[in-house]
């Protein structure tokens, strides 16, 4: 595991964008796997300057997404369609029929995760996964449970994920309680990782995934036995890693 600390929220996305840069440069048909959240903002961002500079071509790259709320449809403005949308899909080259997200309008739960798992085989794989940390510990959607779960799924939110990420929503009972999700197995299976953090809400969680035991009461904690996972994080989210001496001087 490759851990690069970054100053700040801006160093953090600035590293994050040369690493999925590169990813793009060296094959440019690369499956990317994508995520949502306010994290990867910056480093989206940060490609699309590169795209409009001419120095990122996004025509022949193909994209799986993490995760989907269910219930919400792609041009609701706090679905992950949307976001995917607004801040990268909308502003590079990327061909629409080229991305893909879970259909959180789909009921039929066993027919969506089934088609969200053949659509990633058919992709032949995800070359690089990109992935946000939620406060406890859960990557994609996969909550703290009492096992690691392998395919797509449907989650059940936790309380503590619902409050997260009510900032977005006008009123808490807007937010979804379900969402789609890649297993922890999906994930795993990427030939490349990246996690990116930032910000002191993250240090216990990032502390306990790279340094605490494998649970899947951490789901993040699986990432250690991934043998390509690359960390990029800022000092806040690394304060606690530094404070019990984890990482070399
Ligand atoms: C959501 C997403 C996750 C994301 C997490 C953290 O729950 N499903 O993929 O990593 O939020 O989001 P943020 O980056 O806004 O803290």
């Amino acid at each position: 595991m490759k851990i690069y600390q970054a100053k700040d929220y801006q160093e953090m996305s600035r590293k994050a964008a040369n690493i999925i840069a590169a990813q793009i440069i060296l094959k440019p048909n690369a499956v990317l796997g994508l995520a949502t959240g306010s994290t990867p903002i910056g480093a989206y961002q940060q490609l699309v300057e590169r795209f409009k500079q001419g120095d990122l071509d996004f025509s022949e790259i193909r994209s799986v997404n993490l995760d989907e709320y269910k219930g919400l449809p792609k041009d609701n403005d706090q679905s992950y369609a949307f976001f995917m949308r607004t801040n990268l899909f909308d502003h590079v080259n990327i061909k629409a029929e080229n991305t893909n997200i879970p259909n959180g309008l789909e009921t039929d739960i066993e027919a969506e995760c089934s088609r969200y798992n053949s659509v990633i085989d058919q992709l032949g794989g995800v070359d690089l996964q990109l992935l946000g940390l939620g406060n406890n510990g859960h990557i994609g959607f996969n909550e703290p449970g009492d096992a690691f779960e392998n395919g797509a799924h449907c989650v059940k939110l936790t309380e503590n994920t619902i409050q997260a990420n009510a900032r977005f929503f006008a009123t808490i009972d807007e937010v979804p309680k379900y969402a789609y999700s890649m297993g922890v197995g999906n994930i795993m299976r990427a030939r490349g990782i990246l996690l990116v953090a930032s910000g002191s809400a993250k240090a216990d969680a990032l502390y306990k995934a790279l340094f605490g035991p494998i649970t899947p009461a951490v789901p993040a904690s699986i990432l250690q036995l991934h043998s390509n996972v690359t960390i990029v994080a800022d000092e806040e989210a690394l304060s606690l890693i530094k404070e019990h001496n984890c990482l070399p001087a």
